[in-house]
């Protein structure tokens, strides 16, 4: 049987770290507000004035990926890239990374699901290798947020929590009998949440483009309605891990460790008081990081391969929740 298996992984952040009391000198916030609020104690941002795009986040996480897969850009079969950043509008990141990678040829598919990107990203590599379609895939998570960002008191809600940065994944066929890889998955939307989430550029319900009002309007900065999205995850998340569960036939001590997406302390904490998950079991890193959006999982993935907290055999569950609305989670077998 064929089993879509991740073979190796890398991430990149940019050199630039922000820390809360850097942002109190922009913002009317606190250390003190962001810490409780949110966890976040600091995060990256590609530094002002850097002409890089989202690919080349991308492509820094992406050569370490595929150094230790031990493969050559030209190999892929598909290069699939998550962003709600892109370096352009159109067309999407996936190609300026192909060719920044010198991926020759290679096809390269964008998908716009933010916060599960990674979620929707390995759902899709999984059809590809199960259908025979690829065997090699480069999935790719990356957000270049800072240069979206109203640095302003008035939207110090979202403007403190969002961080830059990629990770990446390497994800290939293999052939086994064994249940190994992703072995379940679960992805929900509602789009009666779509405007709770958004960037309004371009597509506004009138007018064009380049009416004033877009910027009068401050259309062309995300837009969040915290405490409805709040409320959202810490119902919903819950929700997913049982069905998850249920549909794999496992309970929570099956699991060795949940990855959620980190878009606040408060909601992972909540989720895991709720489904009584060891505190071990859950890993967050939105403390050094923010919430990177679709980069966030196979960041933190990254993060726990190299401090060896997973190995070959464990049961790890992705979940996570975002702009959409999107939810949903996998249960991966690690080989
Ligand atoms: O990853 C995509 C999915 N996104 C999420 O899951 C995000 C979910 N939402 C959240 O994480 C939280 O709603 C936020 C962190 C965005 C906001 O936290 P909150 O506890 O919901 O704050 P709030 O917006 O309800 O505001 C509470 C108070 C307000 O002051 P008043 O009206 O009570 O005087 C805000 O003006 O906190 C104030 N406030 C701040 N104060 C200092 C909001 N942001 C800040 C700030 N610094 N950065």
């Amino acid at each position: 049987m064929i089993r879509s298996v991740i073979r190796s992984t890398g991430r990149y952040v940019p050199e630039r770290r922000v820390t809360n009391h850097e942002l109190t000198d922009i913002l009317d916030t606190t250390d003190e507000w962001v810490t409780q609020r949110t966890g976040i104690e600091a995060r990256y941002w590609v530094e002002e004035g850097d002409d890089s795009g989202t690919s080349d986040l991308a492509l820094n996480a992406a050569k370490i990926a595929l150094e230790r897969a031990d493969w050559q850009p030209e190999e892929l079969d598909l290069i699939v890239f998550s962003t709600m950043t892109p370096d352009v509008n159109v067309p999407g990141s996936g190609v300026f990374l192909q060719d920044k990678l010198g991926a020759k040829n290679v096809p390269a598919l964008d998908i716009r699901q933010q916060c599960t990107g990674f979620l929707h990203g390995l759902e899709i590599c999984d059809a590809y290798i199960r259908s025979g379609k690829a065997t090699k895939i480069l999935l790719v998570g990356a957000e270049y947020q800072s240069r979206y960002l109203e640095l302003t008191a008035a939207n110090r809600d979202t403007a403190v929590i969002f961080g830059d940065g990629a990770g990446v994944v390497c994800v290939e066929a293999l052939e086994t009998q064994d249940e190994v890889g992703l072995i379940t998955s679960i992805l929900h939307a509602d789009g009666r949440y779509a405007q709770a989430l958004r960037f309004g550029l371009p597509a506004r319900k009138s007018g064009h483009i380049t009416d004033p009002a877009v910027l009068e309007n401050n259309e062309h900065f995300p837009y969040m309605d915290g405490q409805k999205v709040f409320k959202l995850a810490v119902t919903r998340l819950p929700k997913i891990i049982a069905e998850l569960l249920e549909k794999a036939n496992m309970s929570i001590e099956d699991i060795d460790m949940f990855i959620p997406h980190q878009a606040n302390l408060r909601i992972n904490d909540a989720v895991r008081e709720r489904m009584k998950i060891p505190a071990d079991k859950m890993y967050n890193n939105i403390q050094r990081y923010g919430n990177t959006t679709a980069a966030t999982i196979p960041i933190a993935f990254d993060e726990l391969l190299e401090k060896k907290l997973v190995k070959s055999g464990d049961h790890i569950m992705f979940f996570g929740l975002g702009a959409g609305l999107t939810w949903g989670g996998l249960i991966y077998k690690m080989v």
